[in-house]
């Protein structure tokens, strides 16, 4: 059965209890459920700018994509790799609207599920989505979560600060991390640049060490007009591609592309 959600309070660090549809710690400090049931808990003095995040068009275009399944096959690795291990208090961070921890709820209803992200537009899609899972607005620099908490986190394409992951997780706790792999989206990088560089590894969180690492690949066809635009729009590439490169590319449809991702695990290091 899914519990009350543990949340500490990002201002004062103290437990928040839930009273009525707000959560209110020792000091008084108070946060109120929006309708979608999500919780706001990042408060203005933790904001780097006045909406951060994703903003709206880039979460639509992002769920619109994902809603196509080409990212399905990724989401089914992530989960084969969660169920295998230990996992109470399972927390996705940098959720976005929520493709992947919808999906983990949906598979793990036993567990309490969590999901932050710092933009307000996707969390609010994702609690719209599964009233199951506990989502909050916060930053990955200031988790409000106790220490010790969590067996695992996910985190897919978001930023990760290995101190707050390190404070969080159990000391056998780890952190499953899908990065994208060295072809990802190859072809279309060679419409933006003219050499186009292959991803990088991704380095494991200060004060983890990579235990893990599965790449997974799959080609899909891209034959819609609107599907280039959302995949554009929920990536840095569509700001940095030409509109007469973007021409050149739609002229093309269909349109073969690669999609290939590393599913990394990071455990903590230990000194001894
Ligand atoms: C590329 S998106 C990935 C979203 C989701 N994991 C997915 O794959 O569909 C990156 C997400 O990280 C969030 N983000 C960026 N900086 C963040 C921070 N400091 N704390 C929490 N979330 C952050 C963005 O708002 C965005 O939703
Ligand atoms: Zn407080």
């Amino acid at each position: 059965m899914i519990k009350t959600p543990e949340f500490n309070c990002p201002i004062c660090f103290t437990k928040l209890q839930k009273t009525g549809n707000s959560l209110v710690c020792d000091n008084k400090h108070m946060f109120d459920y929006a309708k979608e049931g999500y919780v706001n808990l990042l408060p203005v003095q933790l904001k780097n700018s006045l909406q951060p995040g994703d903003d709206k068009n880039m979460v639509l275009a992002r769920r619109e994509f994902l809603l196509l399944g080409h990212y399905d096959f990724l989401r089914q690795a992530l989960m084969k790799t969660l169920l295998a291990l230990p996992h109470n208090n399972i927390i996705d961070l940098g959720c976005g609207e929520g493709y992947y921890t919808d999906f983990i709820q949906s598979q793990t209803p036993e567990t309490n599920v969590y999901g932050v992200d710092i933009s307000k537009s996707a969390v609010k899609y994702a609690a719209k989505r599964n009233k199951q899972v506990h989502y909050c607005v916060a930053t990955n620099s200031h988790v409000p979560f106790p220490d010790d908490f969590s067996d695992l986190i996910v985190n897919v394409f978001a930023p990760l600060i290995g101190k707050e992951c390190q404070r969080i997780l159990t000391q056998q706790g780890r952190i499953i991390s899908a990065s994208p792999g060295a072809q990802h989206l190859i072809e279309l990088k060679q419409y933006i640049y003219d050499t186009p560089e292959l991803h990088n590894a991704a380095t494991p969180p200060e004060g983890f060490e990579l235990a893990d690492i599965q790449q997974i690949t799959q080609q899909v066809t891209l034959a819609n007009p609107k599907d280039v635009e959302n995949l554009l729009t929920m990536t840095p590439f569509g700001w940095k591609i030409s509109e007469q490169n973007k021409q050149k590319l739609l002229s093309k449809l269909p349109f073969q592309l690669t999609l290939s991702f590393s599913l990394n695990q990071f455990v903590p290091i230990t000194l001894v």
